[in-house]
């Protein structure tokens, strides 16, 4: 205690309560102390307090339960002082927008998660919810504070529940910035995005060590679970960065997109894009030759605001393209086969990958555009026996459950399933529109030939130039958009240059959509 009473009226005078008060605040400002501090600056890695201070508007942010204390007094945590718990809890703004936050602090008993840290994030969880604002967490952290026993795991388990209970309701975002293991990889994966970062972050459930001692196998912590490997192969997390820097950018970027809550519209950015821009080179960016690759993003890029796109899952099933971007000023949820990579086709990770993105954009009132260029599911005997099926559904089931505003552009290949599931009139579509070059049929014209004339080709004389012959046939016959329009299933053909202003005047008359669901409790989603 830094005052003593005085001794004339018998109470402390207010000055010295202030100072006390500035004394508690500095010993929880210090975190684990200059030498922990050190440790983790060598380790490449802010601090918890100047991560906040990089992520959020400078001076906005306002630290909470900067006293709270853990409870604990076993293996000799009497005795051991944890500023702050391990973790500092707030809230503050991005671009003038309020977020909740907390972000663990690694200095403190390695970030580890006992009872009390626990409370501080459950506390902030239930504030962002609340007030309805996004809940950020920064995640670094040696897991469950292993003297703290089953009270950590209680913890998680309260973190789990509000993580799993406001979805949907407040976007959540995760982000790695050192270890993230055992259980404590859970709340990430329950929240709607989770960003790494290169080289100091990791996420397993099982170590290195355990791995060794289980199976065998020797692998480093980041070869089992750094930014690289939960980017590109197992699909766990949504965004890399190289640095701690560039992550708070991006996560700053991403919030600019979203709403604070699911009652609410996405922010309108003004844009001196002209919505009534007539593009003549996007007439050059889509190959008439349905078997040349070209890159989705090049033509999505030149019908969006002008540098507005931001990808999503961007290096995980590369053979479709998820994100965000803005067309007048209005966030849009966009999803686009992506024909150079696996011919565009829908596979076990890009149905994962569309599926998660399209229900995140339904929960929090982004309009849809889905892209398509498909032609078909992967085939193989691993995609069967991996659940393609089961995998596949979930996008079919994304796409009918989403009563957002769903248009549709159909740029050239759309057979078969794939067809359907790429947000077709049938799954709910608002408006679709096809391209000159869009071929809408059961299955590809070779595909398609080989079969239903497949006892005229065999018993040709010259097996080759029947085959071509059958092929083009059923080409100019079905591969077009003109069958799929005369049904209906089409709304109209249009000018590539056109694309932008017609997508515009789309989403314009979207505005107002209203599309009422049967009530139930919840659907059953395909897993
Ligand atoms: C208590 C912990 C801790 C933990 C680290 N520390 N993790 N204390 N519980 N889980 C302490 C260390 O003892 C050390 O204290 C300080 O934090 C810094 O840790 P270091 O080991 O020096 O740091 P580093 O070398 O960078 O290694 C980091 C690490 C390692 C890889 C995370 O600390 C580690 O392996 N920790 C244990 C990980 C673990 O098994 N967690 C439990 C998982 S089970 P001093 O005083 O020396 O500075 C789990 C179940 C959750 O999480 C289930 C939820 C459903």
């Amino acid at each position: 205690m830094t005052g003593q009473p005085d001794p004339e009226v018998g109470f402390v005078g207010i000055n010295e309560k202030l100072a006390e008060l500035e004394e508690r605040r500095n010993r929880v400002r210090q975190g684990g102390g200059p030498e922990r501090v050190e440790k983790q600056k060598k380790a490449g890695k802010m601090t918890a307090r100047e991560r906040l201070a990089m992520l959020l508007d400078p001076g906005t942010f306002v630290e909470l339960d900067q006293f709270v204390e853990h409870r604990c007094t076993d293996f000799g945590m009497a005795d051991t002082k944890a500023p702050g718990e391990g973790v500092v809890t707030g809230y503050g703004s991005v671009e003038g927008r309020s977020v909740c936050v907390a972000a663990q602090d690694f200095t403190v008993i390695g970030g580890s998660l006992g009872e009390m840290h626990a409370m501080k994030i459950a506390k902030c969880l239930d504030l962002a919810k609340k007030m309805g604002v996004p809940f950020i967490s920064l995640n670094d952290s040696g897991g469950a504070r292993i003297q703290e026993g089953v009270d950590s795991l209680k913890g998680y388990g309260e973190i789990f529940y509000r993580n799993s209970i406001y979805s949907g309701v407040i976007p959540q975002i995760s982000v790695i910035l050192g270890p993230c293991a055992g259980g404590a990889v859970y709340s990430p994966a329950l929240t709607d995005f989770t960003f790494m970062v290169e080289g100091t972050s990791n996420m397993f459930i099982t170590g290195p060590q355990v791995i060794k001692a289980v199976t065998g196998e020797d692998v480093t912590p980041v070869e089992l679970g750094g930014a690289t490997v939960h980017n590109r192969l197992s699909g766990v997390a949504q965004f890399w960065a190289a640095d701690e820097t560039q992550c708070f950018g991006m996560v700053r970027k991403l919030l600019g997109y979203l709403p604070s809550n699911n009652l609410e519209d996405p922010p309108v950015v003004a844009t001196d894009d002209d919505p009534n821009r007539v593009d003549e080179r996007i007439r050059d960016i889509v190959p008439v030759d349905p078997n040349k690759p070209y890159d989705m993003r090049d033509l999505i890029n030149a019908v969006v605001d002008v540098g507005s796109f931001f990808e999503v899952h961007q290096y995980y099933a590369e053979n479709i393209v998820v994100g965000f971007a803005r067309m007048n000023g209005r966030t849009v949820g966009i999803v686009g086969s992506q024909p150079k990579v696996k011919a565009g086709c829908l596979d076990i990770d890009a149905s994962d990958k569309a599926c998660r993105f399209v229900r995140f954009c339904d929960c929090f009132n982004v309009p849809l555009l889905t892209f398509s260029d498909v032609p078909g599911y992967l085939p193989g005997v691993s995609q069967e026996h991996g659940g393609i099926i089961r995998h596949g559904a979930k996008l079919l089931y994304a796409y009918s459950e989403a009563s957002v505003p769903k248009v549709s552009l159909i740029v050239r290949k759309a057979y078969g399933g794939a067809y359907i599931a790429m947000c077709s009139r049938h799954l709910g579509a608002d408006l679709v529109y096809a391209l000159p070059t869009a071929e809408i049929a059961v299955m590809g014209p070779e595909g398609a030939a080989n079969i239903i004339f497949r006892d005229e080709i065999a018993s040709a004389a010259d097996q080759k130039e029947m085959r071509s012959r059958k092929i083009q046939e059923f080409r100019d016959k079905f591969a077009n958009p003109y069958v799929a329009a005369a049904r209906g299933y089409v709304d109209d053909v249009i000018d590539p240059r056109d694309i932008r202003p017609r997508l515009i005047s789309a989403l314009e008359l979207c505005k107002t959509k209203a599309e009422a669901r049967p009530a139930k409790k919840h659907g059953n989603l395909p897993m």
